[in-house]
């Protein structure tokens, strides 16, 4: 069966946003009903706390608030975009889902593995996608490819340490869940794509 709930993973500047663009044409021009999402956000009240999470003018919050607010909002966006996006048979697509909080709020800041999981199951259960791509390259060609970046949020202020354990969090993740497939993203962004649309 074709995977319903698609999800992307990786440091920023691995090429998340242009392959789920990529994915969606792609889906679309088969005329696969598709739509495209991103975390932290996806619904109106989502968008708002990610505006809280990668506000610039926010020195630091504690890992614990990080953690409740990308549940939070993680939480909207299952129960009122994905779950009823799915049940009217399409496919979800999106940019970041929960891994990103055991690479960022565990693996990066530290929070216990087992923390993350009890909130986790607390807000959306058992709730989880049927792929995730993980793309992944070092920390050295991702901050060269952003450097030019206008908009860099809060968290691509952290530094080289900070990313390198957030991106060995995504791979340990990896390792453990099949689920997770690790995805070459020094490759050009052709060669990405076709690994990717290769799993469909
Ligand atoms: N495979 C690739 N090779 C080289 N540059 C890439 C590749 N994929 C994306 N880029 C470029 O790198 C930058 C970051 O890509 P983007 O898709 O925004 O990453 P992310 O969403 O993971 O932060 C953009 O300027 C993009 O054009
Ligand atoms: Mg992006």
């Amino acid at each position: 069966m074709r995977p319903k709930f698609i999800t992307f993973e990786g440091i920023e500047g691995s090429g998340k946003s242009t392959q789920v663009k990529k994915l969606h044409a792609f889906f679309l021009e088969k005329n696969i009903d598709a739509i495209l999402t991103r975390e932290p956000g996806g619904t109106f009240a989502g968008e708002k706390i990610r505006e809280i999470l990668i506000d610039e003018k926010i020195e630091k919050l504690e890992a614990k608030t990080e953690l409740f607010l990308n549940f939070a909002a993680r939480l909207e966006h299952v129960e009122k975009l994905i779950k009823p996006s799915l049940a009217q048979g399409k496919t979800v697509i999106s940019d970041r889902f929960f891994d990103s909080t055991f690479a960022y709020q565990g693996n990066a800041f530290g929070l216990d593995e087992t923390l993350i999981e009890d909130v986790k199951k607390m807000a959306i259960s058992d709730f989880a996608p049927d792929i995730t791509f993980l793309i992944d390259v070092p920390v050295e060609a991702a901050f060269a490819r952003i450097q030019t970046r206008a908009d860099n949020n809060r968290y691509e202020k952290l530094g080289f340490d900070f990313h390198q354990k957030v991106r060995d969090g995504f791979l340990q993740l990896a390792k453990k869940n099949p689920r997770i497939k690790v995805i070459d993203g020094t490759k050009n962004q052709q060669e990405v794509f076709a690994e990717i649309i290769s799993y469909f």
